[in-house]
């Protein structure tokens, strides 16, 4: 089939890749004439795992010119849909999209919605500007990281639209749905089931997944800190949950909060979907609510331990494991908190290496040397190599002995036996007697918007910094 891709982003430039491995002639078409270039050259701007070889494997082209939309049996849509005011997505790249193949792609063909737009735009540029195509909407549920392996061995493929692009939705992912690709969630290689339903479902169903994703890790998160308050060990107890098929053994280690380009977006839009149409979603707004409050939480029991005008070395900066992207990164949060509040940071992390300006973080080549002179370090990211960090090392660089370990990927007793008093999200309670900090600030008022754009607006640390008073 002959397939053009609108958007090289991870979305576009994973599923264009993809689709030509499958064998269908693919081009992706972006604007941007500097990411452009890098594609052209070979280059994987986005550091996806594979994607760079896989790139060099197969033929797909780069082009800036919308006129090859005109050539498309498929055109897959995968342009950016940021968070927006209020929540509600941006859909201005989608626009300029849309108007492309309303005029260059020939009648009939089949439009591929994949960027995660809300419910109902399907059906809306269907009735309208698209009238002479057929948009179906076919969600992904891509991670970064590991983006190509979910794109190769999808859990399922949803779609959803008029009845007539059927057959050549399924023809296009035929070479995935016949072959034994897809995964149980066992891991074992199973049928990747073809999920075919209404425009509106499909697209709902990408929130779903992802405000469910999300609600999980919040869930989780309370439990950590919850299991501290009856001396229960949190690591064991959420292990056992993933025994349970019902649950599933992912997505279930506690952190500091969730992030990046999906979760914190998708939650806020559906959030804004069911406001809009006068539905009270009780559960997502409370998972929202309690990333947040994880990230102030953890950030408290930080300020409560190490003076104003200390240095903390950050460790992780990336929102995950895995990538570089730092996009509503919790840990870039945390920075923002923490020196709002006086402290001043050095930051370590292995896939990041620039960060902006006004955030005033010095940013070292090493973990070492991040935490050289340091009054406390705090891990914000799970990367790997934290576990196996030589913190003898650390703790012979670092001026204070405090550990705060955000994401539990550090063993608490190699780091007191290296001389560190370490404190994972599951055990930030440091004497019997305190009870856990949040307590003091009226959370429910000071929430709302208080992460927007990854920005703790409005909080301040229990110690004002100097001339900042109200
Ligand atoms: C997510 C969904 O997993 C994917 O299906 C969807 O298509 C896009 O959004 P991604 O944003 O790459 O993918 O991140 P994911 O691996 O799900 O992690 C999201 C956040 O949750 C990260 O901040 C991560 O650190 C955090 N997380 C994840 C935890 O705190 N604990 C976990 O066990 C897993």
């Amino acid at each position: 089939m002959r397939v053009t891709v609108l958007g090289a982003g991870y979305v576009g430039v994973t599923s264009a890749a993809v689709l030509a491995h499958l064998g269908h002639q693919v081009t992706c078409i972006e604007s941007d004439p500097t990411r452009l270039e890098r594609w052209r050259g070979g280059e994987d701007p986005l550091e996806e795992p594979g994607l760079a070889e896989l790139l060099r494997d197969v033929h797909l082209r780069f082009v800036e010119n919308p006129r090859e939309l005109s050539l498309a049996d498929v055109v897959v849509v995968a342009v950016g849909t940021p968070m927006g005011h209020n929540g509600t997505p941006d859909l201005s790249q989608l626009e300029a999209a849309t108007d492309e193949i309303r005029r260059f792609a020939r009648e009939r063909a089949v439009v591929l919605m994949r960027s995660t737009v809300p419910v109902g735009t399907c059906d809306r540029l269907q009735n309208a500007s698209l009238a002479d195509q057929y948009v179906v909407s076919n969600p992904e549920f891509l991670r970064e990281g590991h983006a190509l392996e979910d794109a190769f061995h999808p859990s399922r493929i949803i779609a959803g639209g008029p009845e007539e692009a059927r057959g050549v939705v399924e023809e296009l992912y035929r070479p995935i749905t016949r072959s034994r690709m897809g995964q149980k969630g066992n891991g074992h290689p199973a049928a990747t089931p073809f999920l075919w339903m209404s425009a509106r479902s499909a697209e709902l169903a990408k929130y779903a997944a992802n405000g469910f994703l999300a609600t999980k890790l919040s869930f989780v998160n309370e439990i950590a800190n919850l299991a501290q308050s009856v001396d229960a060990d949190a690591s064991a107890v959420l292990e056992s949950m993933g025994f349970d098929p019902r649950i599933g053994a992912q997505h279930l280690r506690p952190g500091l909060g969730w992030g990046g380009s999906c979760f914190p977006k998708d939650t806020r839009a559906l959030q804004a979907i069911a406001d809009g149409v006068g539905y009270d979603f009780v559960v997502l707004r409370a998972a929202i609510e309690q990333n947040t409050r994880q990230l102030c939480r953890f950030a408290e029991a930080i300020e409560k331990d190490v003076p104003r005008a200390s240095t903390v070395a950050l460790l992780g900066l990336a929102f995950k494991a895995g990538t570089p992207d730092t996009r509503e990164s919790p840990a870039l949060a945390l920075v923002r908190r923490l020196t709002h509040g006086g402290l001043h940071v050095s930051a370590y992390d292995p896939a990041v290496d620039a960060l902006p300006a006004d955030l005033g973080v010095r940013l070292r080549a090493t973990a070492v040397e991040a935490c050289a002179g340091a009054d406390a370090i705090v891990v914000a990211t799970e990367w790997p190599e934290f576990a196996e960090m030589d913190l003898v090392a650390l703790r012979r660089a670092a001026r204070g002995d405090l550990l705060f370990d955000g994401r539990e990927v550090i063993s608490p007793a190699k780091a007191t036996a290296a001389g560190f008093r370490y404190y994972g999200i599951s055990g930030l309670r440091r004497d019997p007697e305190a009870r856990p900090a949040q307590a003091s600030y009226p959370l429910r008022s000071r929430v709302d918007g208080a992460l927007v754009d990854g920005t703790l607006v409005g909080l301040r640390p229990n110690r004002e910094p100097a001339g900042s008073g109200p």
